[in-house]
């Protein structure tokens, strides 16, 4: 399918709305159970920072995402899905450059996100959007291995 841009790809600030929308597909846009990391804490409280893309009235894809207070800034990615139809069309490096422009402007001097081990296609995205990824053992408490994306703004 061909890739999806501006202005038919259109990435904007998320609504109540299109949370409720996202909590309720999420589990199926993940293939399993992703919905209990779309916390509502980043609409609530750091729903500026999170992003949706649209297309033709229709929410595909989504960030949810912060700025650390702490200096080094960094901009930091908690949760990010696109619809199953909609994969491989740019929508996901779309809306990693929209976030980065709004880190960036936020005094962020790099980017972070974390994966899972042995999810390929997210590693093989990270690393197509600039990250370098390194596999962090215990990150995420003991036994549990994160694979950890960084990339400077
Ligand atoms: C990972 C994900 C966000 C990628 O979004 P996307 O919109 O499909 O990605 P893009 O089309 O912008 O891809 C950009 C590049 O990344 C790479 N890429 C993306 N998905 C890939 C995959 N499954 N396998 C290999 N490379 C991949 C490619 O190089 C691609 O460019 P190309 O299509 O021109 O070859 C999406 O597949 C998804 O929502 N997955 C399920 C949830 C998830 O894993 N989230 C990440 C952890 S929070």
């Amino acid at each position: 399918m061909p890739t999806l841009s501006p202005p038919e790809l259109q990435i904007r600030a998320i609504t109540r709305s299109d949370y409720h929308y996202l909590v309720s597909v999420l589990d199926r846009w993940w293939g399993g159970p992703g919905g209990q990391r779309i916390d509502p804490l980043f609409f609530y409280e750091l729903g500026d920072d999170a992003l949706v893309a649209e297309r033709d009235g229709e929410v595909i894809g989504f960030l949810l995402g912060l700025v650390t207070p702490r200096e080094p800034r960094l901009g930091y990615v908690h949760l990010v899905g696109i619809h199953p139809d909609h994969r491989r069309r740019g929508v996901g490096r779309e809306l990693y450059e929209r976030f980065a422009e709004r880190c960036r402007r936020a005094g962020a001097t790099k980017l972070k996100a974390l994966g899972a081990k042995g999810h390929e296609g997210s590693i093989r995205f990270h690393e197509a959007v600039g990250f370098h990824a390194r596999e962090a053992p215990d990150y995420a408490g003991p036994g549990r291995t994160r694979i950890v994306f960084e990339r400077d703004l």
